[in-house]
C-alpha cells in the first residue's frame, strides 16, 4: 500500500474542564499529525454547583480517538504504529462509582464548584487560630472547596448511593484521570484503578514528601482508604486498552494537565515558568509552587452565553482592540471565589468604574486586562517567595491565540511572554510522560532536541518614560489597590 512511514506516534487523551481531546504526535519529531476535540456539557444544578456527567466524559473520550483514528486512516498513516497513550485531565474533578456495576454514583462535581463553601468554613474554624493553611506543611495547599477531600466528603455526606458503595465495599473514588484510565482498562472487568502522583497532590489526602496517601488526613476528612486509588509514577504502563480502535495499546502516561503542559513546555529547570489560559489560569513554576486563577476563558464564556455581548470567543479580541482601553472600567470575575494568592471562597465578582460613557468595548477590554491582572498577583506572590524574579513567562491554552491579551500580559507583568507555535503543550507533555515510560520507550527527544521549535515572544511596550504605553493604573493590580472586603460577600 501507499501507507506512510513515519516510525513511532504516541497519543495523548487531553481531558479539560470545558472539552475533550485526542491527539498523535510523531514520537521522533513531537509533531503533531491529528486530533479531535468535543466539547463537554456542564450542569448548574444550583447556584455555586458546577457538574459534568462521567458518562459523557468517557464516551466523549472514544468519539475523540475514534475521530482522529479514521483522519488518520485517510492521511494514510497507520494507525497500529501508535504505541502508547498519555492520559492528561483536568484536576481536582471528583468522581465516585460502583465497581461492580461501573455505573457513576453521582455526577462529577467539578472543580469549580462552590457546594462545600460551608464544610471547609467549618474545618478551618476548628484549625488552631483559624488558619486555612493548617494542613499546608503535608499537602502544600490551603484547606479550601477547590481540592478534592471537601468534595468527596459531600459526596459521602449526601448522596445515599455513595454511602452505601462505601458500606458494601462496591465504592471507587477517583479525580478525572483515575475513571477514565479504569473504564479503558477494563472498567467493572478488571480495570486499573489508579492515579499518577500529580493528580493524587490535588486532592489534600496525598503527602506531598512520602509522595503516597496521608492516613492522617484520611482521618481528618473521614476518608475510608479503601476507596482510593493507588498512586503511581506519571511515567509506567498502567495497563492495556480494552476497547476501541486502540485495543491492545498500553495507557503508560498520567499526568494533571497543569503539569503535563510543564512537562510539555520543557520547563525543566530550575526556576522556569508557564502560564495555561484555559478555562482557568494557571501558572506553574519548576521551582514546585504553583497558583491557580479559576477564572479565565471562563469570563469569555460567560460574556457570550450570560451577557450575549458577543457572539463568539475570536470577537473579544476585535471589541476590545477597537477601544485599546477598559477606560477605568475593572473588572473582577470572581465567579468562583478568588483562588491564588487570596484563597477567598466567598469572593464573588464585580464590574465597576463605569460611566455614561462605558460600552461593551470597554467591558471586553476590561475582562482581559482581568485575566493578565490576576497573573500577574501570582507571578508577583512566586517572584517573592522565590526571590529570584522570572525574566520570562511561556504562555499556552486556547487563549492564547488572542494577540491582544498576550500583548497586555506582556505589559502588565514587564517581562516577555513567549508562545509556542505548537500550542497543545499539555497533550504534548502527557505523550512524552506515555512514550518515555519503561516498557515503551519511543520517546527520545530530549528538551534540547526541540530547541528548534519556533515560537512568538511578546515584549513589553514600554515608552520612554518607563511608564507603560497604556493607562498609569493599569501598573498596579486591581486587586492590591482594592481593599479585599469590597468584593467578599457574605
Ligand atoms: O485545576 C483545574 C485545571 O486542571 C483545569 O484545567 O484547562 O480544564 O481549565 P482546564
Amino acid at each position: 500500500s501507499n501507507r506512510i512511514m513515519l516510525g513511532p506516534l504516541v497519543a495523548a487523551i487531553d481531558q479539560g474542564t470545558s472539552s475533550t481531546r485526542f491527539l498523535v504526535f510523531n514520537a521522533k519529531t513531537a509533531e503533531l499529525l491529528s486530533h479531535h476535540q468535543v466539547e463537554i456539557k456542564q450542569s448548574f444544578p444550583k447556584e455555586g454547583w458546577v457538574e459534568e456527567d462521567p458518562k459523557e466524559i468517557l464516551q466523549s473520550v472514544y468519539e475523540c480517538m475514534d475521530r482522529t483514528c479514521e483522519k488518520l486512516t485517510q492521511l494514510n498513516i497507520d494507525i497500529s504504529n501508535i504505541k502508547a497513550i498519555g492520559v492528561t485531565n483536568q484536576r481536582e474533578t471528583t468522581l465516585v462509582w460502583d465497581k461492580e456495576t461501573g455505573e457513576p454514583l453521582y455526577n462529577a462535581i467539578v472543580w469549580l464548584d462552590l457546594r462545600t463553601q460551608s464544610t471547609v468554613e467549618r474545618l478551618i474554624s476548628k484549625t488552631p487560630g483559624r488558619n486555612k493553611n493548617h494542613l499546608k506543611h503535608k499537602t502544600g495547599l490551603p484547606i479550601s472547596t477547590y481540592f478534592s477531600a471537601v468534595k468527596l466528603r459531600w459526596l459521602l455526606d449526601n448522596v445515599d448511593e455513595v454511602a452505601e458503595a462505601v458500606v458494601t465495599h462496591r465504592a471507587m473514588f477517583g479525580t478525572v484521570d483515575s475513571w477514565l484510565i479504569w473504564c479503558l482498562t477494563g472498567g467493572k472487568s478488571g480495570g486499573v484503578h489508579c492515579t499518577d502522583v500529580t493528580n493524587a497532590s490535588r486532592t489534600m489526602l496525598f503527602n506531598i514528601h512520602t509522595l503516597d496517601w496521608d492516613p492522617e488526613l484520611c482521618k481528618y476528612f473521614d476518608i475510608p482508604m479503601e476507596i482510593l486509588p493507588k498512586v503511581r509514577s506519571s511515567s509506567e504502563i498502567y495497563g492495556l486498552m480494552t476497547s476501541g480502535s486502540l485495543t491492545g495499546i498500553p495507557i503508560s502516561g498520567c499526568l494533571g494537565d497543569q503539569s503535563a503542559a510543564l512537562v510539555g513546555q520543557m520547563c525543566f529547570q530550575d526556576g522556569q515558568a508557564k502560564n495555561t489560559y484555559g478555562t482557568g489560569c494557571f501558572l506553574l513554576r519548576n521551582t514546585g509552587a504553583k497558583g491557580s486563577v479559576a477564572i479565565a476563558g471562563a469570563v469569555v464564556r460567560w460574556l457570550k452565553d450570560n451577557l450575549g455581548i458577543i457572539q463568539t470567543s475570536t470577537e473579544l479580541e476585535k471589541l476590545a482592540a477597537s477601544v485599546g482601553t477598559s477606560y477605568g472600567c475593572y473588572f473582577v470575575p470572581a465567579f468562583s471565589g478568588l483562588y491564588a494568592p487570596y484563597w477567598e471562597p466567598s469572593a464573588r465578582g464585580i464590574i465597576c468604574g463605569l460611566t455614561q460613557f462605558t460600552n461593551r468595548s470597554h467591558l471586553a477590554f476590561a475582562a482581559l486586562e482581568a485575566v493578565c491582572f490576576q497573573t500577574r498577583e501570582i507571578l508577583d506572590a512566586m517572584n517573592q517567595d522565590s526571590g529570584i524574579p522570572l525574566t520570562q513567562l511561556q504562555v499556552d491554552g486556547g487563549m492564547t491565540s488572542n494577540r491582544l491579551l498576550m500583548q497586555l500580559q506582556a505589559d502588565i507583568l514587564c517581562i516577555p511572554v513567549v508562545k509556542p507555535s505548537m500550542p497543545e503543550t499539555t497533550a504534548l507533555g502527557a505523550a512524552m510522560a506515555a512514550g518515555a515510560a519503561e516498557g515503551v520507550s519511543v520517546w527520545s527527544l530530549r528538551p534540547e532536541d526541540l530547541s528548534e521549535v519556533t515560537s512568538e515572544k511578546f515584549e513589553p511596550q514600554i515608552n520612554p518614560e518607563g511608564t507603560r504605553r497604556f493607562s498609569k493604573r493599569r501598573e498596579t493590580s486591581i486587586f492590591s489597590s482594592l481593599p479585599l472586603g469590597f468584593y467578599v460577600v457574605g
